[in-house]
């Protein structure tokens, strides 16, 4: 769990920080407000009290009225793991990118040596002010960290530059920033979703996978600042990575993962691959009269990459109704992994296009060494400590 101190500064979008601390706190981080004096005409402190469950901070004089041997700055950013300031304004970049500390947030900031991320918000033409770029241009050289604010309605009415990035952009770049970089140099290849197979022009077969357990395997080796190649299937779950490429057969599949195999230090086969291939009718089939489908089995990505894997890391998913632990132990066997997933689709809301999975991640030696439900997410990391 990290302590995440949380600057509020006066814009309209302060309110957006009762989002933020949620999301935060559902992911067992503890949240500290230091408001700003502007801030507190948008947000009060007592909502925000009320949904980070601790006190709120917002006067830099505090020791005169109330003594204690802590001296409050000094503290507060002694005793966090990261601040963010969000909404931040063009203000507080202005008097940080100065040197000024002429209240509790900036003196904070200041005094700090942990990781500072800002996420702007402010009106079109305060953002495209030359003297805020050259703030922004200086801080960045200096370590701090931006989440720019993207194109939107704004307070004032235009639509444009400056409204602050979405809460769930902000959470996980927070997020990414908190993480100890333990995948730093190490180029993971991901193979994800579904493939489709052409019937014809308009039809065609595939699975239930819906790509989000490869979503988050993408994001949480992102985090652990691994160099991400992710090949998916049909989905609709793109992860920010280093190179994205799409496809849709299986063969499809097999071709951009052997181009890729050999940058590889890790390959995770997550992809829900289908196991036939069908031979494509050109045209839309009549549906007047009766046809039979010819199915041609796939190649097996997974074996031919276990085949030649010189001393990569190989991890393989297993969809299996039930825990068949042989029949895994068997596919780790033939196709040469070091862990595989067993992805027990039987339960009723785990599994395909669900949130949740329920797994037993074996290692080489065939060896039970997680086993347990949960969300993707969350899934995603115990999956990667493994590998670690
Ligand atoms: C209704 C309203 C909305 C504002 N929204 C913003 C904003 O989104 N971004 C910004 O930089 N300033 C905004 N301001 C101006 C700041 O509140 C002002 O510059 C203030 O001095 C910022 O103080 P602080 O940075 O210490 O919180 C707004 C002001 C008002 C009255």
């Amino acid at each position: 769990m990290a302590k995440i101190l949380l600057g509020i500064t006066g814009s309209i979008a302060a309110y957006k920080a009762c989002d933020i601390i949620r999301e935060l706190k559902k992911k067992d981080n503890e949240i500290i407000c230091v408001l700003t004096a502007s801030a507190k005409e948008f947000i009060t402190p007592l909502t925000l009290a009320t949904l980070s469950e601790n006190p709120v901070y917002d006067d830099m004089f505090y020791l005169s009225k109330n003594y204690s041997l802590k001296i409050q700055h000094i503290d507060l950013s002694r005793n966090s793991d990261l601040i963010l300031i969000a909404p931040a304004t063009a203000n507080i970049i202005g008097k940080i990118a100065s040197g000024i500390a002429d209240d509790l947030l900036t003196t904070i900031i200041m005094a700090s040596k942990k990781p500072v991320l800002f996420a702007p918000a402010m009106n079109e033409n305060m953002w495209n002010n030359p003297i805020v770029k050259e703030n922004v241009e200086k801080l960045k050289k200096l370590g701090y960290k931006f989440i720019e604010p993207k194109k939107g309605l704004l307070a004032c009415g235009d639509y444009g530059e400056g409204h602050i990035e979405d809460t769930e952009k902000i959470v996980r770049e927070t997020l990414f920033l908190l993480k100890k970089k333990t995948l730093k140099n190490k180029n993971v290849l991901i193979l994800s979703g579904p493939t489709i197979e052409k019937i014809d022009d308009v039809r065609y077969i595939t699975n239930a996978s819906s790509g989000k357990t490869g979503y988050f395997l993408a994001n949480e080796a992102k985090a652990r600042g691994a160099k991400v190649t992710f090949i998916t299937g049909k989905t609709v779950f793109f992860p920010d990575v280093d190179i994205l490429e799409k496809v849709e057969s299986a063969e499809d599949m097999f071709k951009a993962a052997v181009k890729n195999f050999d940058w590889a230090d890790i390959i995770i086969g997550a992809a829900a691959v289908g196991d036939f291939t069908v031979k494509k009718i050109s045209g839309k089939i009549s549906r007047k009269k009766e046809i039979k489908l010819d199915l041609k089995p796939t190649k097996d990505i997974l074996e031919f990459l276990g085949k030649n894997k010189q001393n990569k890391k190989i991890i393989g998913f297993s969809a299996e109704v039930g825990n068949n632990l042989n029949r895994a132990r068997e596919k780790l066997k033939r196709k040469n992994l070091d862990f595989i997933v067993i992805n027990d689709i039987s339960r009723k809301n785990y599994g395909f296009e669900s949130d949740y999975n329920n797994i037993t991640i074996l290692n080489n030696k065939g060896k039970v060494i997680f086993k347990g439900g949960g969300t993707k997410e969350n899934l995603a990391c115990k999956i990667l400590d493994c590998i670690e």
